[in-house]
């Protein structure tokens, strides 16, 4: 079996849906934005603020790396995973589920909680949101609206996986 893999932008509900389809499927769960800061020993904060964003895409590429080696998981990428064509190439062969959530929601969810570095200004914030979407559109199989509770779009992406 292939990999189930989310993307989408900063809080569109990738790992918390991911970990509830990955129960109900009885399949491990792998956040790359876990794996990186444990591979590299730091927060993504520090990343940032120590290896510049470029760096941080460097590490978070060889997190998707890992991650993609494998086969049988649910795997919850960073919000800019998959923006880049390096770490969508690694994912081709995997059923990519886009969870696509209206920025108004985005922003009742993760608006005004620290701990993103590319969710500190909105107005950047939304650029950043508009300029992503047909990335994340080219890279995905199936397309689901997350503007609802973890558990509707969990149930709703396993009824439509292939
Ligand atoms: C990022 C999203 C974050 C994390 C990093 C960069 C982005 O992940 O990878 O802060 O570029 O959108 P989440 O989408 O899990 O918040």
């Amino acid at each position: 079996m292939n990999n189930i893999v989310l993307c989408g932008f900063m809080g569109c509900g990738k790992s918390s849906v991911g970990r509830l389809v990955a129960k109900r499927l009885g399949l491990e769960f792998i956040d790359t934005d876990d794996l990186c800061e444990k591979r590299e020993g730091m927060s993504i904060p520090e990343m940032f603020e120590r290896m510049g964003e470029d760096g941080f895409r460097d590490a978070e590429y060889r997190a998707c790396a890992e991650v993609a080696s494998v086969s049988g998981k649910v795997i919850a990428t960073g919000g800019g995973a998959l923006t880049f064509e390096r770490n969508k190439a690694l994912f081709k062969n995997d059923t990519v589920v886009f969870l696509n959530a209206s920025f108004d929601e985005i922003e009742k969810r993760i608006g005004g909680k620290g701990g993103r570095p590319l969710f500190k200004d909105i107005n950047k914030a939304k650029e950043l949101y508009i300029s992503r979407i047909e990335h994340y559109l080219s890279a995905a199989d199936i397309i689901i609206n997350s503007d609802k509770t973890a558990d509707e779009v969990a149930t709703e992406l396993i009824d439509r996986l292939p």
